[in-house]
């Protein structure tokens, strides 16, 4: 069911006095409980208190991100603990902060799950409890779907239920089918979104076969874009995606030709797009969706929200982004005589700020006027930094502190030093590019931290978003270990790889 909400957050400091002063915060590092002084010793750490408050209609994003050079709990939990119990490196995510943010999102019609952003299968049926619909851009993605609960059904074909506010569990939506893609959609008879003719051409062939006379939704690319780097960004004739705007009657006319019809206009013009960006997008949809003709049931304003990653941008006016939207479609319902749906297709803004990278600090050094602090988590479990120059905040968490043996808060002053350098933050790889603490074009950049000693932890922030799902195995390193905290209780929801399971598959 779909709630409308806001989750306010705060740390309470319990009743003792061995917390002096904690700041609340809604993380971007990942819900990470920070403080601004530091805890003497000997309490339990209280548990983050969340609550949903579901009577409040979504709005705008909740309290700035702000970033401390110390941490010493994710989500509630101690760090160390979440070490010690599942090793580093270590994904972690808190699930309400999943939540809040699927709740922001209530006024849109359906939310729609890029699950490409975080697809483990607990998270997808933690989107599902929360009312959240998928895509899924291959065979692989359509799998996890139906794992996770998703189910197909007849009405996804079916016009009438779509107008009466029927909306599909799962929609292929790429640019092209392969072999293995195309035989899973055609299984499953699951809705298509076509970013390209061929695609067309190629699911109207074999639904002719079977004489399904389906309707199938455009990815159109509407000639401009925008991303948080050019390799994300996915509109304009340097993109690879979407149909371009000036064939779509072209492909109406193939659609026809096949038996199909033109059901919805999609666009997605870049992942971590400018907001006057995204509003251009509207206008241009609503244009392509009047081209189409009454048809059209369902428009997708695709994802692209981005994530306060450096803790100093502006919360997203969601409410105002849905406004935006809501007035499109409320124009083309009228120019159509019947009801338009209204889809967003979100990845990055629903999980980025609910993960973090635990990863522990291996060796210090010094390369002439640089400090260096190298971890055992590299560009094989986070690759944005390395792919995109991509930013992310990291803080310091000191070994053992927020526990004591146990279990209680054993940090102390000591534990908790202000930053005094500035550090390159480096992984394990055999390879330059294996830097967290770079820009665009692999300019290493230096952060400030407290001094580092090794057994120390770095949190990476930011990272529940195109982290764990572009690892690779690169220098053979297994994938690492995911873990879910709802509640203050940690939960294994992906085990690590061990190096028998790398070289299982191979002969
Ligand atoms: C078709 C489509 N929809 C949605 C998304 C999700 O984008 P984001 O994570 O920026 O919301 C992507 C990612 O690029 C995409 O290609």
């Amino acid at each position: 069911m779909r709630r409308a909400g806001d989750v306010s957050r705060r740390w309470e400091a319990g009743t003792s006095a061995e917390y002096k002063r904690m700041t609340p915060t809604t993380n971007v590092a990942g819900s990470l409980q920070t403080r601004t002084s530091c805890v003497t010793r000997g309490s339990h750490s209280p548990p983050r208190a969340s609550t949903v408050d579901a009577s409040t209609t979504a709005s705008t994003n909740t309290t700035p991100p702000s970033v401390s050079p110390i941490l010493t709990h994710f989500a509630g939990v101690p760090i160390p603990q979440l070490a010690a119990e599942f090793g580093t490196p270590l994904y972690v995510y808190d699930a309400a902060m999943i939540r809040q943010r699927a709740r922001d999102l209530a006024p849109f019609d359906v939310t729609r799950f890029a699950q490409k952003a975080c697809s483990n299968l607990s998270i997808l049926r933690l989107m599902r409890d929360e009312g959240v619909l998928v895509d899924a851009v291959s065979a692989g993605e359509i799998a996890r779907a139906l794992a996770a609960g998703y189910a197909p059904s007849e009405k996804d074909h079916d016009d009438a239920a779509i107008a009466a506010g029927h909306h599909p569990a799962i929609v292929y939506t790429a640019d092209v089918f392969d072999r293995a893609a195309i035989d899973t959609v055609i299984e499953h008879d699951l809705p298509v979104n076509c970013g390209s003719p061929d695609m067309i051409d190629q699911y109207g062939e074999r639904c002719q076969a079977l004489g399904r006379r389906h309707g199938v939704t455009l990815r159109i690319n509407p000639g401009f874009g925008h991303g948080h780097s050019q390799k994300t960004n996915t509109g304009g004739e340097g993109s690879k995606h979407g149909v371009w705007h000036t064939e779509v009657a072209d492909c109406v006319a193939r659609a026809e030709r096949w038996g199909l019809r033109v059901t919805g206009v999609h666009m997605h013009i870049g992942s971590g797009t400018d907001m006057s960006h995204l509003h251009k997008v509207g206008e241009a949809l609503e244009r392509i969706a009047l081209e189409v003709g009454s048809s059209v049931l369902t428009i997708s304003a695709g994802g692209g929200l981005s994530t306060p990653y450096r803790g100093d941008e502006p919360p997203i006016d969601v409410a105002g982004y849905y406004n935006t939207w809501n007035a499109v479609r409320e124009r083309l319902a009228s120019a159509f005589g019947h009801a338009v749906n209204l889809e967003i297709e979100p990845g990055r803004y629903l999980v980025a700020e609910s993960g973090a990278l635990l990863t522990e600090v291996r060796a210090v050094k010094k390369q002439g006027t640089l400090n260096y602090v190298l971890v055992d988590a590299g560009f094989n479990n986070l690759a944005r930094p390395a792919m995109y120059g991509a930013y992310h905040p990291v803080s310091m968490c000191p070994a053992g502190s927020g526990q004591d043996k146990e279990g209680g808060s054993s940090a102390t002053t000591a534990d908790c030093p202000p930053p005094t350098a500035d550090f390159v933050i480096a992984g394990p790889l055999c390879e330059s590019g294996d830097v967290f603490t770079q820009k665009d074009g692999g300019i290493v950049e230096a952060r400030p931290l407290p001094q580092p000693t090794i057994g120390d932890y770095l949190v990476i922030g930011g990272a529940g978003a195109y982290g764990y799902t572009m690892a690779s195995n690169y220098n053979s390193k297994p994938l690492c270990a995911e873990v879910l905290i709802e509640n203050g209780q940690p939960r294994l929801i992906r085990r690590a790889q061990t190096v028998d399971d790398l070289l299982a598959a191979e002969l």
